[in-house]
């Protein structure tokens, strides 16, 4: 089975490569290197001994999509590709409306002409916005997102939903992740984001190896027991378990419409994740607690149950594991 990875030399993507090599399905990359490095390609290689086929392009170039569909029987797509910036979405609303609209739109159209009706989204816990309760079930109705960036996925979820109910021979399969976190454990893969990182462990890696001189923890008045924020942190290889999980299941049973939330289904507070990394790598982090990041909610988490029942996914790695793996990815990151 032929797999198209779109964003495949990102985090999640080049981590998922790795997880579907190891499980013999054969895959091709499509992306455009403008969040990545086409040396990704040649760690996959590396790390399976499998090869890897790549196309370096935009999703959105039609011509292209064509050649790779001609080129290559397709089985199933799996649709990483896409600005995910949350704060950079809010600068730039219409570069994030255009980009990930548009190359969706372009990859199901040219999904469709060439009978290739199985594709796995890429999406976020975003899309649930302010729920009554932190433990977010699939059942939920989506609410209003904080950012362009996370309403970009709830408006492709709704696009697919809705070509999903105009022509139900499609098989589609909505992944929500909380907070991915961590790298392959012989850290040849991982997030090493350009610039100032938005994200609590990029942040954190940043300050371990003296890039940045401190974290802010944003807010310790939270309703919570040590006042820092609760989220669902899940080891990026898990997540591309389940993503493998998402793909094989798709293909055995067709003309399906699935949504899935990828997490722990446990809340750890900023503190911990804090605590955590310094004692399992052997460090001490510089870091304050400063005003709360506008935006954040209190705590939220997954019920990840549907996808244990349905894909018979869950998680495996601990929160000691991600902050070891993670700076041992950077470390040797670093070392280079
Ligand atoms: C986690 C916690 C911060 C940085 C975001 C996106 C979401 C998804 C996952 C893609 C919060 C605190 C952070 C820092 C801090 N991405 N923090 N100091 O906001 O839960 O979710 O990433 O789908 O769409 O919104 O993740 O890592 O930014 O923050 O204290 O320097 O860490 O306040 O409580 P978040 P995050």
């Amino acid at each position: 089975m032929k797999i198209l990875v779109t964003g495949g030399c990102g985090y999640i993507g080049s981590h998922t490569c790795v997880e579907l090599l190891n499980e013999n399905y054969e895959v091709v990359i499509i992306d455009n290197l403008s969040n990545s490095k086409e040396d990704v390609v040649n760690r996959i290689e590396q790390i399976t001994n499998k090869k890897v086929k790549f196309y370096e392009g935009n999703v959105q170039d039609e011509t292209l999509l064509k050649r790779i569909f001609e080129e290559n029987k397709i089985d199933g797509v799996i649709h990483f590709a896409g600005y995910k910036a949350v704060g950079e979405s809010v600068k730039k609303p219409l570069m994030y409306y255009e980009n990930n609209l548009e190359s969706t739109i372009t990859l199901l159209r040219i999904m469709n002409d060439f009978d290739c009706k199985n594709i796995v989204f890429s999406s976020s816990a975003t899309v649930y916005g302010v729920q009554e309760s932190p433990k977010y079930v699939e059942t939920m109705t989506r609410k209003e997102t904080s950012s362009p960036y996370g309403t970009t996925k709830s408006m492709i979820e709704k696009i697919m939903e809705d070509l999903y109910y105009s022509d139900p021979t499609w098989t589609i399969s909505l992944l929500r992740y909380f907070n991915p976190v961590g790298a392959h454990s012989s850290g040849l893969i991982g997030e090493n984001p350009n610039g100032i990182p938005n994200n609590l462990m990029p942040y954190i890696l940043k300050v371990a190896i003296g890039e940045l001189p401190e974290l802010t923890i944003f807010g310790n008045d939270y309703e919570t027991p040590d006042g820092t924020c609760i989220r669902d942190y899940i080891h990026v290889v898990d997540l591309a378990k389940g993503h493998l999980c998402a793909i094989t299941h798709a293909l055995d049973n067709k003309g399906k419409l699935h949504t899935y939330n990828l997490g722990s289904g446990h809340g750890v507070s900023v503190k911990e994740i804090v605590d955590t990394f310094e004692r399992v790598n052997n460090l001490k982090l510089n870091y304050k607690f400063g005003a709360r990041r506008e935006g954040d909610l209190p705590e939220f988490f997954a019920d990840p149950s549907l996808a244990l029942e349905e894909l018979g996914w869950k998680t495996e790695q601990s929160i000691e594991d991600m902050c070891r793996d993670a700076y041992n990815f950077i470390i040797k990151e670093t070392e280079k």
